[in-house]
């Protein structure tokens, strides 16, 4: 039993009290949801409050990057360690703005990922096609690498506390989403590259989420698929009744 996993990726959005306001709001709105995970990733700046707000609540927290140094002279990084120690379960890593806009390649994810699997970290690795590749018919392949290069060394027994999301960049802050049906068969191919990298265990109970325009009004059909295991939630995440819907798919 894969249990659904639905985190909000807040990107650069929210000051420290809009952070706080919008935590309050969901506390009480999906206080009564008890089969589904919830993860809330906030900017930097306003983990340590939000940290504060969600004890004792069934919201997790989550961040949107990390470096794979403890620490050390890397002007404006953020370590694994620092991220533990306030508080934090979850890493967003690979996301594909990180990708695009910071020329993050897969050999630093695997080292994000492995340096937060030390530290008893989450990491919640984004993979997915632009555009351009999906039209060249390169989709299969490049998730396919994408995902053997992410994992790579990674330990079977470390996979339990790892989230695979699949964000086909088109379908990113666009509206467009990739009907369900696709969505599930590149997800069913990344369960597979799994498998193929580990064995059929494995495979079956990695969660793999769909990220990509997911809003209260598609989250039923795509969260319903047999291979998709939850959402990585933009937009929609930014506003208590919207994400409290899709939570509640
Ligand atoms: P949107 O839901 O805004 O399309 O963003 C998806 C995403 O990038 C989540 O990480």
């Amino acid at each position: 039993m894969r249990i659904p996993i639905i985190a909000g990726n807040w990107k650069m959005y929210k000051t420290v009290d809009e952070a706080v306001a919008l935590v309050r709001e969901l506390k009480e709105k999906l206080a009564d949801v008890n089969n589904r995970e919830i993860v809330v990733c906030p900017p930097f700046t306003a983990l340590h409050t939000v940290y504060k707000e969600l004890s004792g609540t069934n919201i997790k927290l989550g961040a949107q990057n990390c470096y794979f140094e403890d620490e050390g002279a890397f002007t404006g990084e953020v370590s694994p360690l620092m991220l533990k120690n306030i508080g934090v379960e979850y890493v967003v890593i690979g996301h594909s703005e990180r990708r695009g806009y910071f020329n993050e390649n897969d050999d630093l994810i695997n080292k994000k990922a492995k340096a937060l699997l030390l530290k008893g970290l989450k990491p919640i690795i984004c993979v997915g096609e632009s555009l351009e590749q999906r039209e060249a018919g390169e989709t299969e392949t490049l998730v396919r690498k994408q995902v053997f290069r992410d994992l790579d060394g990674i330990e079977p027994y470390q996979l339990k506390n790892i989230v695979i999301a699949y964000e086909p960049i088109w379908a990113i802050g666009t509206g467009k989403t990739a009907t369900s049906t696709e969505a599930n068969r590149v997800i069913a191919l990344i369960r597979n590259t799994v498998k193929e990298m580990y064995s059929p265990l494995e495979a079956n109970s990695i969660r793999i989420q769909y990220g990509g325009s997911v809003k209260p009004d598609n989250a039923h059909e795509i969260l319903t698929q047999s291979d998709i295991d939850g959402a990585l939630v933009g937009g929609a995440s930014l506003k208590a009744d919207s994400f409290t819907a899709i939570v509640k798919f």
